[in-house]
């Protein structure tokens, strides 16, 4: 048998968290916070500094009592159970090797620990450094490995133990960006392969909307929304998210007219601005009725510049006040009448470059598709 097919055996389990809270003072509360996360899923914690994403994975590993709430394990209660036994998987963001311990021992410790014989613990040890890639470096010292190599380490001595789950708080964040997103991959392969429960912790969307199977997006202390990261890229349903995760225009605006199958006339900017056609799609639910106030979310990628079609819904002529080259992408602010300055952007590309400098000092056709914008609460 594979060590991976060995460590696939490993229990696993489903985490319920049930309106947990916890206060810190009568002014600083985290919760309540819901979240259900499935039997070998990857599951992150999403929000700015502060939003109580450590103080949640904190109440899960039994470091921190809840104020209130329930936490359940595999269906059992957890919350109850001593931090020491709870046997959770446990990474952090500075992963603290022990210096004066082999990379091997380092991995072996939490086996030593629990008393597991040593030939049995010298093959489990290889295994799981072998699942990170270092098979060969289990004598070297902590300070003669990469910090890349020490956050395997890192990793490969939490799943040595086989957890039920593993909870990773910003485990990449001291890493460089090159090495980031190549752990990344990496650990996300890891967890696949060997179906490991995960609740995974940070602050960066890139590396959440990357990784997860689904996301709870936080913010002062609430969950906003939890979703795919398709769900809460082009869905989002509260203007924190639309605004947190990735670039967006979020313009106010009120229904002017309401149509058949999710169709509104939206009047954005003030009672002079502009009415654009918006298509709900599936699962946006109902249009609220005209008067109603409600915000517009277009995602810059959706604003597309130069569309020489014929004349079509929500096309309109407008000024280009910056340009903003980011490398693969060209980020351009526009100006239309009856429309808050919009930010559009389109890969650069050789094509696209050209027609945007043909332009001149002139005004640019711009065109957002009714099924690209997004409506969320005003
Ligand atoms: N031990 C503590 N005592 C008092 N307040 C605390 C304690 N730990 C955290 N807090 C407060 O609780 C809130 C949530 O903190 P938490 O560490 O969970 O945030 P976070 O989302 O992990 O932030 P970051 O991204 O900066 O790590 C913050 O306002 C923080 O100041
Ligand atoms: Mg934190």
């Amino acid at each position: 048998m594979s060590a991976i097919d060995q460590m696939r055996q490993a229990v696993r389990a489903s985490l319920e968290v049930r309106g947990l809270t916890k206060a810190y003072s009568s002014e600083v509360s985290v919760g309540p916070i819901s979240f259900d996360v499935r039997e070998g899923e990857f599951f992150s914690l999403l929000g700015p500094s502060g939003c109580g994403k450590t103080t949640t994975l904190r109440c899960i590993a039994g470091f921190e009592r809840p104020t209130g709430g329930e936490i359940l394990l595999g269906g059992a209660r957890l919350d109850t159970v001593p931090a020491h036994r709870r046997d959770l998987g446990l990474v952090f963001q500075s992963h603290a090797l022990f210096p004066h311990l082999t990379v091997a021992e380092n991995v072996g410790f939490g086996l030593s620990v629990r008393k597991v014989e040593a030939a049995e613990r010298r093959r489990r040890v290889a295994d799981a450094l072998a699942l990170v890639g270092l098979a060969d470096l289990g004598s070297r010292w902590p300070q003669q490995i990469s910090g890349g190599q020490q956050q395997r380490v890192a990793l490969a001595r939490s799943l040595v133990l086989r957890p039920p789950l593993l909870l990773l708080d910003e485990p990449l964040s001291s890493l460089d960006l090159k090495l980031r997103q190549q752990m990344r991959e990496e650990l996300r392969r890891l967890q696949k392969q060997l179906g490991q429960t995960t609740v995974f912790v940070t602050h960066d969307q890139t590396e959440a909307l990357a990784m997860s199977d689904r996301l709870a997006v936080l913010s002062g202390g609430r969950i906003e929304q939890i979703g795919t990261p398709e769900q809460i890229y082009r869905r989002p349903t509260t203007r924190f998210v639309a605004g947190f995760i990735g670039q967006a225009n979020i313009l106010d605006a009120t229904i002017a007219v309401r149509g058949d199958d999710g169709v509104a006339g939206l009047r954005v900017a003030g009672p002079d601005g502009v009415v654009l056609r918006v298509r709900l799609g599936e699962g946006s639910g109902a249009v609220p009725p005209p008067g109603s106030a409600a915000a517009a979310v277009i995602r810059p990628e959706d604003v597309v510049l130069g569309d020489d079609g014929p004349d079509a819904e929500n096309t309109f002529r407008a000024q280009v006040r910056d340009i903003e080259y980011l490398g693969e992408d060209t980020q351009v602010t526009l100006e239309a009448p009856g429309l808050p300055p919009l930010l559009a952007s389109f890969k650069t590309t050789r094509t696209a470059s050209a027609r945007l400098a043909a332009r001149g000092s002139g005004t640019l056709r711009v065109r957002i598709d009714a099924a690209d914008i997004h409506l969320i609460p005003g």
